[in-house]
């Protein structure tokens, strides 16, 4: 796969410009590239490093398929969500144009029960689930389960569809919710792993995996079910244990067919061992990429962007050179209602071990009860020489920004 020559300037075509795509806008834009970002929010905080902006949403195919085309892109590129990853591989390959996916193993990596008939073919261990279309179904799956048990829908993230049923009363809210949310008519009832879990962030170059942070991920307690407030890394659990995720994670990424490009999995783990939750082909949606950069020295980013222009990569780029004891992504929670101002940012930046503070959002955004992922208000990335000294560095960065918000019907 050969890309655009260095010397001129490569068009990438990037879907989405949210909290999810940030740093890769970010590394995008300072390496002097001609960005183009789609996302259907023109206040998403990305566009800032774009030099075109395309006000269209990231699922509208046709929409991008134009675009791409017209803007003469030399790559495409969707960082942090899921849906367009198959979207942008479609593209890549109708174009001609250079991609770490080829558009089968996209679709497969976009689908949560498609990758599982994967690893249950492989033999990667993951989560036991079950498939249904009906109330009753769900009802006889969690009965064989046992409860608590988890819904969501197949095919959709960021927690959007996705629940912790405590008990069968809880059940049809549950699944009426998946299933109405979801693309398709179906929905998985889960076991419930109980047990720590980390996110297992990789490389893959010509079917050769690049294990790189490994970070636990620290989650709200329901009805935020799921939902990150942190990643730390490096993981407190023993070796032996991060090991076996990483094996798990790179036989995830074997039996989906990633050979090449960026891979961020969700692996639980329980008393017998470790669980894939789930499979991403591409980067996180949590600022991993940046986690990694700053811990390992590894530019997750930039090398995401070479592989999608075609360029090649070499194994030197992901050796890693611990940079940090440790490293903490902590996402900041706002109060509910209308918000009018941030306060702190600077002083929050400024504290020590500070890599930078993201505020996600403008006055004006409404927040409501931290729900999903898409509820947080913004992050911190610190690091330390060690995992707590990164943690509480973050905690006390966090501490100093203020997100002022109006009650909401008070502003009708
Ligand atoms: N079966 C399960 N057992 C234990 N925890 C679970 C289970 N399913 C989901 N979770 C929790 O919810 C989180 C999100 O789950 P999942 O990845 O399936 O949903 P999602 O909507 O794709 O979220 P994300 O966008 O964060 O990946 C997991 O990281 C985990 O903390
Ligand atoms: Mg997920």
């Amino acid at each position: 796969m050969e890309g655009a020559p260095a010397h001129r300037s490569s068009r990438l075509l990037v879907l989405g410009a949210g909290p999810a795509q940030l740093g890769l806008l970010e590394a995008a834009h300072e390496r002097g590239l001609h960005v183009i970002a789609v996302d259907r929010d023109p206040r998403a905080p990305g566009f800032r490093f774009a030099d075109r902006r395309a006000i269209v949403s990231v699922e509208d195919e046709p929409a991008i398929d134009r675009l791409a085309a017209a803007e003469r892109v030399d790559g495409v590129v969707a960082p942090g969500i899921d849906f367009p990853v198959a979207i942008a591989a479609r593209i890549a390959s109708r174009l001609g144009l250079p991609h770490t996916l080829d558009p089968v193993t996209a679709q497969t990596a976009t689908s949560k029960l498609r990758q599982r008939e994967r690893f249950a073919e492989a033999g990667v261990p993951h989560t036991r689930h079950v498939v249904c279309s009906t109330l009753s179904e769900a009802a006889a799956a969690a009965a064989e389960l046992g409860f608590p048990c988890v819904v969501k829908a197949p095919d959709l993230q960021g927690q959007k569809g996705l629940a912790l049923v405590p008990d069968p009363d809880a059940l049809p809210e549950a699944f009426d919710a998946a299933r109405g949310l979801a693309r398709s008519s179906i929905v998985l009832v889960e076991e419930l792993v109980t047990g720590p879990e980390v996110t297992v962030n990789g490389f893959s170059v010509g079917g050769r995996f690049h294990p790189l942070t490994v970070t636990d991920r620290v989650v709200s307690d329901p009805p935020a079910f799921g939902v990150a407030l942190a990643h730390v890394w490096p993981s407190e659990l023993p070796e032996k244990t991060v090991e076996e995720a990483v094996r798990a994670a790179a036989a995830a990424a074997a039996a989906v067919g990633v050979q090449d490009g960026p891979t961020y999995t969700q692996v639980l783990v329980a008393k017998e061992g470790p669980r894939v939750g789930e499979l991403a082909a591409r980067l996180g949606g949590g600022h991993d990429a940046e986690l990694c950069e700053a811990a390992l020295g590894v530019h997750l980013n930039r090398v995401t962007i070479d592989a999608a222009l075609g360029e090649r990569l070499y194994d030197g780029a992901f050796v890693p050179d611990e940079l940090a004891g440790g490293a903490c992504v902590r996402f900041l929670v706002p109060e509910r209602g209308v918000l009018e101002a941030v306060e702190g940012l600077d002083a929050a930046e400024r504290s020590s071990g500070v890599v930078w503070v993201r505020s996600y959002r403008q006055p004006g955004h409404e927040f409501g009860e931290l729900r999903r992922g898409g509820d947080r208000a913004g992050a911190v990335l610190a690091v330390g020489d060690s995992r707590k000294e990164a943690v509480v560095r973050a905690e006390r960065s966090a501490a100093k920004i203020r997100f002022v918000t109006a009650e909401a019907e008070a502003l009708v």
